[in-house]
């Protein structure tokens, strides 16, 4: 295979070196293009854009392949906890018993918002979405810890079991607030997920029943949706962290970058749309073709992905931890059974057949979490929650490079030529 490739251009022959990565993953490699030649590259919306190289997170999109540093999400998700998976994910190898109970400790240790960032949540209207609250209140905590803003980088580990640890209590408290409810603070002894259905839903008088079943459910959503290579959010925490930002304002970019309805807002939108459906009394089938209308403006949620072009693996352990969880808590959920019904006609509809769209991660989340108890407005924080490891990991990644780079893309600009300031008295 050529480690080479050639490019002619205005009648000059050019060699571009080609990178090959541990997957036989293939790159043109143009970072000396324009140097040479004067162009750039075009590649709005990033398709075909690499724009690191990582050891963090592999996916091969069209065989439905997901590892975390080599290891099958299938394989993390039967064997392995959230937080092992954290540790996995940004430390680079399973740890040993006591590097767990090391990094265990250091979450327990870490869990308590410092006192005075409590007063920040009277601030907000108890209207906001927790979404808001979330990257505003991350970011703050860079008031609370600075020595990360002044690029002092040896308490790394402590900042980062802190921020997998309070985004935790921080989307506990601002459901707390949302509802009306007093804070309920962490508890030394509970297991990481069962600690934040503790703060969710314990009230000062009357410690919540956490069921094993419960925690399991939304561990295993916390851990498929630890790392996902480099989606938008993740390339938002990069690219805040490539101007050296800190850690927390790297990953209070990544909370907003994910609140939208195309990344991690679809679990939110996904059963809004169910919801609409159930209400209409339609069966899937007119949504479906809605869906398939561009004029409509609607697009069937939780279906379709940039990198996969066949099942989602993740997709595929959720449907299944969902028909256990309805199950085990004896519920009949009538948006699962809409569900089922959108995904058998999509997967034999010649549209979604032909676009190679499937069921994504977000399809069936939010059932579960709807299972749980958990209010909507609430399942993009959870994605928030289980994301921060690959957001540190990333930004570790970069913040370790020696010959790490801003993030700088180029433009091909398109608009008005040089033009003449007009006075006010002339303007038409
Ligand atoms: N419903 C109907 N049509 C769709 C859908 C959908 N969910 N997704 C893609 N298409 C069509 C799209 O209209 C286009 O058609 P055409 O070729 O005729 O113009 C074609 O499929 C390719 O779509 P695209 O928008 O170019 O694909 P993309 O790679 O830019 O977007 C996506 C990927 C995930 C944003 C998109 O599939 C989508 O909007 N899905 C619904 C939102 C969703 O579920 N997002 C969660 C993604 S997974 C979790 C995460 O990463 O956060």
């Amino acid at each position: 295979m050529s480690n080479q490739a050639k490019l002619e251009l205005d009648g000059k022959s050019y060699t571009l070196p080609v990178v090959i990565g541990t997957e036989d993953e293939k790159a043109v490699d143009v970072s000396a293009l324009r140097a040479d030649t004067g162009y750039i590259t075009l590649d709005e919306g990033y398709g075909n854009t690499g724009a690191c190289k990582s050891k963090i997170t592999f996916i091969d999109g069209e065989k439905g392949i997901l590892r975390y540093r080599g290891i099958s999400i299938e394989e993390l998700a039967e064997k392995s906890s959230f937080v092992e998976t954290a540790y996995l994910i940004i430390y680079g190898h399973l740890p040993t018993s006591a590097e767990l109970q090391k990094f265990s400790d250091l979450l327990t240790s870490n869990q308590n918002l410092h006192e005075d960032m409590k007063y920040h949540f009277e601030g907000f209207p108890s209207s906001s979405h927790p979404m808001a609250i979330l990257s505003a209140m991350i970011n703050a905590a860079s008031c609370f810890y600075p020595d990360l803003m002044q690029g002092d980088r040896s308490h790394f580990d402590e900042h980062a079991a802190r921020l997998i640890s309070q985004v935790r209590t921080i989307a506990a408290f601002s459901y707390r607030k949302s509802v009306g409810k007093p804070i309920i603070y962490p508890k030394n002894g509970y297991k990481f997920t069962a600690n934040f259905l503790h703060m969710l839903f314990s009230d000062p008088y009357d410690d919540y029943e956490i069921k094993p079943e419960v925690a399991r459910a939304l561990d295993l959503i916390f851990l498929l949706h630890a790392d996902h290579e480099q989606n938008c959010s993740t390339s938002t925490v990069r690219m805040v962290a490539s101007s050296q930002a800190n850690l927390y304002a790297s990953c209070s970019a990544g909370v907003c970058a994910l609140w939208g309805p195309l990344h991690g807002g679809a679990n939110q939108a996904v059963v809004e749309m169910l919801q609409q459906i159930h209400a209409s009394g339609d069966d899937g089938s007119k949504f479906i073709a809605a869906a398939k209308d561009k004029a409509s403006g609607k697009r069937l949620m939780g279906f379709g992905h940039r990198v996969y072009k066949n099942h989602d693996p993740r997709a595929k352990i959720i449907k299944k931890s969902c028909d256990e969880v309805l199950r085990s808590l004896k519920i009949d959920d009538p948006l699962l059974n809409i569900a089922v019904k959108l995904e058998e006609v999509a997967l034999r509809d010649s549209y979604f057949v032909e676009r190679k769209l499937y069921p994504n991660v977000d399809f069936y989340s939010g059932i579960i979490m709807r299972a749980l108890g958990i209010p909507v407005e609430m399942f993009t924080v959870l994605f928030a929650i289980g994301r921060m490891p690959g957001w540190i990991a990333n930004y570790k990644e970069i913040a370790d490079d020696p010959k790490g780079r801003i993030c700088r893309p180029r433009q091909v600009y398109v608009g008005q030529s040089l033009n003449s300031y007009v006075p006010m008295s002339t303007r038409k």
